[in-house]
């Protein structure tokens, strides 16, 4: 049986848990927005055509801030197109998703939306099709009082206060061959410096996210963050990461695994930056956006059904609505321990996506919404990880797969909260078949006892590939059990392909 043993301590902390940690996207792309989390027709929607079954869904996971409108669809959308009455707005081409794009939904219902369920908004910028004078505009229309051209359209439209939005993304993956009006590193960083500048110019206090890689497979990746900053560094804030990851080759291990691709593709970046830091006699330090992760089937996508071009033009085509299973949940919980981890780095991150495209949730026309076996893992967290990051010290067993050496069989995470009194710690068992023994020393933050313990793994009569597609409840965590407490000490025995998570009192004398 495998083991792993973690010590926390209060006095070995990284940094307090980012607020931002915990996001997700929502894109004009697929079913997102259309009958993901707008459907004017749906028994639940309220007055402004917002399904309020998904927002009551949205609500308990409670992403802390949400990206929009794209991803690639932002790198083709006029933003103008989405204001004023419905009636008058066009419907337009969507060259990144090969969709018709009827703009019923924009900016201020977009707004509405994120104030309804309580989170941040976070806006991209066309510098695809557009840029730096377009991007002007609009953070005219958001942030600027009144008394301009565009800040007086925003309250002509019914916002008399600026909406304030603060984090802005400068572009979608412009480092992408597929995206519109994709860029080099130098038109990239020159243009996303110069757009920085100008948008600082109307707003002070705005925080900006440069376009780092699309993945960390990219050709480009490294040296088009080293380029891209040397450009911008001083007029941005964050670059951003984004990657997706999924089984491939029936080679369920290697998936298991991913999380150590995203703790070295984190690391690189860190270390980039950190050069082009140093390389240019900067002070501050550039942050990292995580603003694009998940399990995401691309092969799926790419070889089933008819390509993008290949399909008619048609409003909000069902489009990457993966299924989640047991093993996702089990990879994504240990993707947010790969986040955690870094979260004196990484302080913005968004899961992408929220609704419907490779979603927490799952929505059908007219009909029911669901959690993902996803969402869980997520929720969790972003509930439960208050306070400071710990910085855990983790032994234990190791395995091989075909494409990493020495993969912690238990994967873990942990937090501190002083003020709460509660430790929390977040671990996977990517063992397939194998219950893991694990102990955990809660000696160093004071902990006395478990305050609550779930499980999310395969029940009886489920396997590994269970989703919660024919019943919507059949993946959630559980009530966990198997531990005991001894002397500030937990032992727990993990079962197979788990995500078990452990809610710890806990006061440092
Ligand atoms: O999230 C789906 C797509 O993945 C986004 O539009 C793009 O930015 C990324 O390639």
């Amino acid at each position: 049986m495998p083991s792993a043993k973690l010590v926390l301590d209060s006095a070995f902390v990284s940094a307090p848990v980012p607020r931002r940690l915990f996001g997700s996207f929502v894109e004009h792309m697929g079913r997102c927005v259309y009958t993901g989390i707008y459907e004017p027709t749906h028994p639940t929607a309220d007055e402004a055509g917002l399904r309020t079954d998904v927002m009551e869904l949205v609500r308990e996971i409670g992403p802390t801030v949400v990206r929009y409108p794209g991803g690639n669809f932002v790198s083709n959308y006029r933003w103008q197109d989405g204001i004023g009455p419905r009636s008058e707005r066009p419907r337009r081409l969507d060259l990144a998703w090969h969709s018709i794009e009827t703009n019923q939904f924009g900016l201020h219902e977009f707004v509405d939306w994120a104030g309804k369920v309580g989170t941040e908004p976070m806006m991209a910028v066309n510098l695809g099709t557009r840029g730096l004078q377009d991007a002007c505009d609009l953070l005219e229309y958001t942030n600027h009082p009144g008394g301009t051209y565009w800040s007086d359209r925003r309250v002509e439209n019914g916002a008399p206060e600026p909406f304030d939005i603060k984090l802005w993304c400068l572009g979608n993956e412009m480092d992408g061959p597929w995206q519109v009006g994709h860029k080099t590193p130098v038109e990239y960083g020159r243009l996303a410096n110069e757009t920085a500048k100008a948008m600082r110019l109307i707003d002070s206090d705005i925080e900006l996210v440069a376009c780092g890689s699309s993945n960390s497979a990219m050709p480009t990746f490294g040296a088009w963050e080293s380029e891209v900053l040397a450009h911008c560094y001083d007029a941005v804030d964050y670059i951003s990461l984004h990657a997706y990851y999924e089984e491939r080759d029936a080679d369920p291990l290697t998936f298991l695994a991913s999380a150590v691709n995203m703790d070295r593709f984190i690391d690189d970046v860190i270390a980039t930056a950190d050069a082009a830091r140093a390389k240019g006699r900067h002070s501050k330090r550039i942050n990292l956006s995580f603003d694009e992760w998940n399990v995401w089937y691309t092969d799926r996508f790419r070889g089933d059904g008819p390509q993008p071009k290949d399909r008619p033009w048609v409003e909000h085509p069902r489009l990457i609505e993966d299924e989640y299973t047991v093993t996702d949940a089990v990879v994504v919980g240990t993707f947010l321990n790969s986040l955690l981890r870094h979260g004196d780095r990484v302080t913005v991150a968004c899961q992408a996506q929220l609704v419907n495209v490779i979603g927490l949730l799952r929505s059908e026309e007219g009909g029911d919404a669901w959690k993902q076996t996803i969402a869980f893992p997520f929720e969790q967290m972003r509930r439960l990880a208050t306070g400071q990051i710990l910085n855990v010290v983790a032994s234990g067993d190791l395995f091989d797969s075909p494409s990493y050496t020495d993969v912690p069989v238990v994967d873990a995470s942990a937090t501190y909260d002083a003020e709460n009194g509660r430790a929390a710690v977040f671990v996977a068992n990517r063992s397939l078949d194998e219950t893991a023994s694990l102990e955990i020393d809660l000696r160093g933050v004071g902990g006395t006892a478990v305050a609550s313990a779930t499980t999310l793994h395969a029940g009886d009569g489920q396997d590994r590939s269970t989703t919660n597609l024919e019943r919507h409840d059949s993946v959630t965590p559980t009530a966990f059990d198997a531990y005991a407490v001894s002397d500030g000490t937990v032992t727990a025995q993990l079962p197979p392909l788990s995500w078990t998570v452990f809610e710890v009192e806990a006061r440092r004398g």
